[in-house]
């Protein structure tokens, strides 16, 4: 790819924390890649205004203002193209993309997620849902994990994930806020081990 700096496209659906490690790693040079496009089914996301705040291009995107499923997907494969992204970082983003766009992008497309997978994944397994599941089966250790994405929610191979202890007074919150700090790590590093191709993708 020479010193062409791959363009990514981060979807969200709300606060973006995720998003801004993944700019903040891109000026500190850790990410060689620039995040070309922020999208959101979520026209109040506040993520959008991470990323109007960095100059990224945002778009809102909803399925439903589409007249049909294909619609939405060929509004969303010509908004890719025209911003010539390489890869797709879901960050918070709750939606499944559109097939076709899976398929274009087939192992260029990653998602974070705050617990360990396969285990705590799937459908309705978001946010505080993932953390009440852990903490309910006394789990000893959570974890911030990275997935390739395909069809199914949480299914992807897992390309990296950090550990993260459970403590005996955890509530949700705490959970999270702990594991949302690995969280900020792990992404950006994970982005760019894809982009290297270290995972032989
Ligand atoms: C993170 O916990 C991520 O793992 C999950 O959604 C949350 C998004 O947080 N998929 P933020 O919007 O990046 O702050």
């Amino acid at each position: 790819m020479g010193n062409a700096r791959a363009r990514v496209a981060v979807f969200l659906s709300g606060s973006g924390s995720n998003l801004q490690a993944l700019i903040d790693a891109t000026y500190a040079g850790t990410l060689h890649a620039e995040i070309a496009l922020v999208i959101s089914n979520k026209p109040d996301a506040y993520g959008l205004t991470r990323a109007k705040d960095a100059g990224i291009n945002t778009i809102c995107f909803q399925e439903k203002s589409f007249a049909s499923k294909q619609a939405a997907a060929s509004y969303l494969a010509t908004a890719l193209g025209n911003h010539g992204i390489d890869y797709i970082a879901l960050a918070g983003y709750l939606r499944l993309l559109p097939e076709s766009v899976v398929k274009q992008y087939k192992g260029k497309i990653v998602n974070i997620h705050p617990g360990p997978l396969p285990k705590y994944g799937g459908a309705g397994m978001y946010g505080h849902h993932v953390h009440e599941a852990v903490l309910a089966a006394h789990e000893k250790e959570s974890a911030a994990s990275v997935h390739l994405v395909d069809e199914i929610y949480d299914h992807g191979r897992v390309l990296d994930a950090i550990p993260v202890p459970v403590m005996a007074d955890d509530t949700p919150d705490t959970l999270a806020a702990r594991v949302l700090e690995q969280e900020h790590i792990l992404y950006p590093r994970v982005l760019q081990a894809l982009i290297e191709g270290q995972y032989g993708t």
